[in-house]
Protein backbone atom coordinates (compact mmCIF):
# COMPACT_ATOMS: atom_id res chain seq x y z
CA UNK A 1 0.00 0.00 0.00
CA UNK A 2 1.49 2.94 -0.69
CA UNK A 3 -0.32 5.71 -0.12
CA UNK A 4 -0.96 7.98 3.27
CA UNK A 5 -4.51 6.86 5.20
CA UNK A 6 -6.29 7.72 7.81
CA UNK A 7 -7.64 4.46 10.43
CA UNK A 8 -11.60 6.48 10.65
CA UNK A 9 -11.62 3.60 13.35
CA UNK A 10 -8.50 0.83 13.99
CA UNK A 11 -8.99 -2.17 12.23
CA UNK A 12 -11.78 -0.83 10.13
CA UNK A 13 -12.75 2.20 7.46
CA UNK A 14 -9.95 3.71 6.12
CA UNK A 15 -9.69 7.55 4.25
CA UNK A 16 -7.62 8.26 1.83
CA UNK A 17 -7.86 11.92 1.75
CA UNK A 18 -7.35 13.52 -1.84
CA UNK A 19 -6.61 10.21 -3.39
CA UNK A 20 -6.78 11.54 -6.72
CA UNK A 21 -5.33 15.09 -7.77
CA UNK A 22 -7.47 17.44 -9.75
CA UNK A 23 -6.22 15.69 -13.58
CA UNK A 24 -6.93 12.33 -12.05
CA UNK A 25 -10.31 13.02 -10.74
CA UNK A 26 -11.24 14.88 -14.50
CA UNK A 27 -9.51 11.69 -16.46
CA UNK A 28 -11.96 9.80 -13.71
CA UNK A 29 -15.02 11.96 -14.39
CA UNK A 30 -14.31 11.99 -18.30
CA UNK A 31 -14.19 7.88 -18.31
CA UNK A 32 -17.65 7.66 -16.22
CA UNK A 33 -19.47 9.95 -18.52
CA UNK A 34 -18.06 7.88 -21.19
CA UNK A 35 -19.93 4.24 -19.60
CA UNK A 36 -22.90 6.68 -18.56
CA UNK A 37 -23.41 6.99 -22.54
CA UNK A 38 -23.05 3.01 -23.29
CA UNK A 39 -24.86 2.29 -19.68
CA UNK A 40 -27.31 5.12 -18.55
CA UNK A 41 -28.10 6.16 -15.00
CA UNK A 42 -31.61 4.84 -14.13
CA UNK A 43 -33.47 5.24 -11.61
CA UNK A 44 -33.80 1.99 -8.51
CA UNK A 45 -36.81 1.54 -6.64
CA UNK A 46 -37.48 0.42 -3.45
CA UNK A 47 -37.85 -3.33 -2.75
CA UNK A 48 -41.84 -4.10 -2.69
CA UNK A 49 -43.07 -0.80 -2.24
CA UNK A 50 -41.82 0.41 -5.59
CA UNK A 51 -40.50 4.13 -4.31
CA UNK A 52 -37.72 5.70 -5.79
CA UNK A 53 -34.71 6.42 -4.64
CA UNK A 54 -33.29 9.76 -4.70
CA UNK A 55 -29.98 8.69 -6.26
CA UNK A 56 -29.36 7.44 -9.65
CA UNK A 57 -27.37 4.49 -10.76
CA UNK A 58 -25.28 2.62 -13.39
CA UNK A 59 -22.64 -0.21 -13.06
CA UNK A 60 -19.20 -0.88 -14.45
CA UNK A 61 -17.83 -4.57 -14.32
CA UNK A 62 -19.31 -8.22 -15.03
CA UNK A 63 -22.06 -7.84 -12.41
CA UNK A 64 -23.92 -4.95 -11.43
CA UNK A 65 -26.22 -4.25 -8.06
CA UNK A 66 -29.39 -3.63 -9.52
CA UNK A 67 -32.95 -2.26 -7.09
CA UNK A 68 -36.25 -2.70 -7.82
CA UNK A 69 -40.13 -4.25 -6.56
CA UNK A 70 -38.20 -7.67 -6.57
CA UNK A 71 -35.53 -7.14 -3.69
CA UNK A 72 -31.91 -6.40 -4.50
CA UNK A 73 -29.48 -8.11 -6.62
CA UNK A 74 -26.60 -8.27 -9.08
CA UNK A 75 -26.66 -9.09 -12.74
CA UNK A 76 -24.81 -8.93 -15.66
CA UNK A 77 -27.02 -6.65 -17.72
CA UNK A 78 -28.38 -3.04 -17.38
CA UNK A 79 -32.28 -3.45 -16.06
CA UNK A 80 -33.19 -0.59 -19.19
CA UNK A 81 -31.03 -1.60 -22.28
CA UNK A 82 -30.41 -5.59 -21.25
CA UNK A 83 -26.74 -4.92 -22.37
CA UNK A 84 -23.54 -5.56 -20.09
CA UNK A 85 -22.48 -3.46 -17.98
CA UNK A 86 -19.02 -1.31 -19.41
CA UNK A 87 -15.64 -2.86 -18.30
CA UNK A 88 -14.60 -1.46 -14.72
CA UNK A 89 -11.56 0.95 -16.48
CA UNK A 90 -7.91 -0.19 -15.78
CA UNK A 91 -7.54 2.83 -13.30
CA UNK A 92 -10.14 1.39 -10.84
CA UNK A 93 -8.78 -1.51 -10.89
CA UNK A 94 -4.96 -0.42 -9.50
CA UNK A 95 -6.82 2.04 -6.97
CA UNK A 96 -8.22 -1.92 -5.83
CA UNK A 97 -4.63 -2.75 -5.75
CA UNK A 98 -3.06 0.04 -3.99
CA UNK A 99 -5.46 0.74 -1.28
CA UNK A 100 -6.52 -3.05 0.05
CA UNK A 101 -4.15 -5.96 1.40
CA UNK A 102 -2.47 -8.71 -0.38
CA UNK A 103 -4.26 -11.20 -0.81
CA UNK A 104 -7.67 -9.20 -1.89
CA UNK A 105 -9.55 -10.74 -5.02
CA UNK A 106 -10.32 -8.21 -7.94
CA UNK A 107 -13.64 -6.13 -8.40
CA UNK A 108 -16.20 -7.71 -10.14
CA UNK A 109 -18.29 -4.91 -9.54
CA UNK A 110 -18.47 -1.32 -9.98
CA UNK A 111 -21.43 0.82 -8.57
CA UNK A 112 -21.97 4.32 -10.07
CA UNK A 113 -24.37 6.63 -7.71
CA UNK A 114 -25.37 9.73 -8.95
CA UNK A 115 -26.34 12.55 -6.12
CA UNK A 116 -27.86 15.68 -7.31
CA UNK A 117 -27.82 18.45 -4.87
CA UNK A 118 -30.82 16.91 -2.90
CA UNK A 119 -30.08 13.56 -2.91
CA UNK A 120 -29.33 11.29 0.09
CA UNK A 121 -28.33 7.83 0.50
CA UNK A 122 -30.17 5.79 4.36
CA UNK A 123 -28.24 4.07 6.46
CA UNK A 124 -27.70 0.16 4.88
CA UNK A 125 -25.22 -2.31 4.72
CA UNK A 126 -23.32 -3.53 1.57
CA UNK A 127 -24.13 -7.57 2.60
CA UNK A 128 -25.52 -8.29 -0.94
CA UNK A 129 -22.03 -9.78 -1.96
CA UNK A 130 -21.09 -13.64 -1.83
CA UNK A 131 -17.68 -13.43 0.64
CA UNK A 132 -18.25 -10.54 2.83
CA UNK A 133 -14.43 -10.67 3.67
CA UNK A 134 -13.66 -8.66 0.86
CA UNK A 135 -13.11 -4.95 1.01
CA UNK A 136 -15.21 -2.13 -0.27
CA UNK A 137 -13.15 0.63 -2.08
CA UNK A 138 -15.44 3.84 -2.65
CA UNK A 139 -14.48 6.90 -4.57
CA UNK A 140 -16.05 10.57 -4.32
CA UNK A 141 -15.94 12.76 -7.15
CA UNK A 142 -17.95 16.24 -7.63
CA UNK A 143 -19.84 18.07 -4.34
CA UNK A 144 -18.80 16.82 -0.86
CA UNK A 145 -20.82 14.76 0.84
CA UNK A 146 -21.69 13.90 4.85
CA UNK A 147 -20.75 10.38 5.19
CA UNK A 148 -22.40 8.91 8.15
CA UNK A 149 -20.68 5.73 9.58
CA UNK A 150 -21.95 3.02 12.19
CA UNK A 151 -21.65 -0.15 13.44
CA UNK A 152 -23.03 -3.86 12.53
CA UNK A 153 -26.24 -3.43 14.09
CA UNK A 154 -28.77 -0.25 12.83
CA UNK A 155 -29.04 1.31 16.20
CA UNK A 156 -25.25 1.55 16.60
CA UNK A 157 -24.04 4.89 17.22
CA UNK A 158 -22.72 6.91 14.24
CA UNK A 159 -19.76 9.09 13.34
CA UNK A 160 -19.96 11.45 10.68
CA UNK A 161 -17.33 13.31 8.72
CA UNK A 162 -17.23 14.54 5.12
CA UNK A 163 -16.01 12.72 2.05
CA UNK A 164 -14.62 15.13 -1.09
CA UNK A 165 -13.64 14.84 -4.32
CA UNK A 166 -10.79 12.69 -5.02
CA UNK A 167 -11.11 10.71 -1.45
CA UNK A 168 -11.46 7.66 -1.18
CA UNK A 169 -12.54 5.41 1.31
CA UNK A 170 -12.15 1.57 2.39
CA UNK A 171 -14.71 -0.77 3.80
CA UNK A 172 -12.52 -3.48 5.30
CA UNK A 173 -12.10 -5.27 8.58
CA UNK A 174 -14.38 -4.91 11.23
CA UNK A 175 -16.07 -1.91 9.14
CA UNK A 176 -17.19 -4.53 6.12
CA UNK A 177 -20.43 -5.03 7.29
CA UNK A 178 -20.95 -1.64 9.07
CA UNK A 179 -24.32 0.34 8.45
CA UNK A 180 -23.34 3.65 6.33
CA UNK A 181 -25.36 6.28 4.70
CA UNK A 182 -24.83 10.04 2.77
CA UNK A 183 -26.95 12.41 5.27
CA UNK A 184 -26.34 15.10 2.41
CA UNK A 185 -24.89 16.85 -0.34
CA UNK A 186 -22.81 20.28 -0.04
CA UNK A 187 -23.94 21.89 -3.48
CA UNK A 188 -21.93 24.10 -5.09
CA UNK A 189 -18.53 23.05 -2.99
CA UNK A 190 -16.94 21.56 -6.06
CA UNK A 191 -16.42 22.13 -10.12
CA UNK A 192 -16.00 18.73 -11.00
CA UNK A 193 -19.30 18.50 -12.71
CA UNK A 194 -20.68 20.85 -14.82
CA UNK A 195 -24.55 20.65 -13.61
CA UNK A 196 -23.05 19.91 -9.84
CA UNK A 197 -24.17 16.99 -7.70
CA UNK A 198 -21.54 13.94 -6.63
CA UNK A 199 -20.40 11.04 -8.01
CA UNK A 200 -19.82 8.01 -5.98
CA UNK A 201 -17.95 5.02 -7.47
CA UNK A 202 -18.03 1.66 -5.39
CA UNK A 203 -16.03 -1.39 -6.24
CA UNK A 204 -17.01 -4.95 -5.22
CA UNK A 205 -16.04 -8.24 -5.37
CA UNK A 206 -19.48 -9.50 -5.58
CA UNK A 207 -19.46 -12.78 -6.85
C1 LIG B 1 -23.06 3.49 -1.10
O1 LIG B 1 -22.99 3.11 0.07
O2 LIG B 1 -23.52 2.78 -2.02
C2 LIG B 1 -22.60 4.85 -1.50
C3 LIG B 1 -21.81 5.58 -0.47
C4 LIG B 1 -21.38 6.94 -0.95
O3 LIG B 1 -22.08 7.53 -1.78
O4 LIG B 1 -20.34 7.43 -0.50
MN1 LIG C 1 -23.14 1.05 0.61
Amino acid sequence: MGKEFLEVRPGGARLFPGFFDQKQQEDLRDIIRNAVNQAPLFTPRMPRTGKPLSVKMTNLGAIGWVSDETGYRYQPTHPVTKECWPDIPDRLLNLWDTVTDVGARKPDACLVNYYASTAKMGLHRDEDEKDLTQPVVSVSLGDEALFRLGGPARSDKTQSFKLRSGDVLVLNGTDRLAFHGISRIYPGTSTLLKHGGRINLTMRVAD
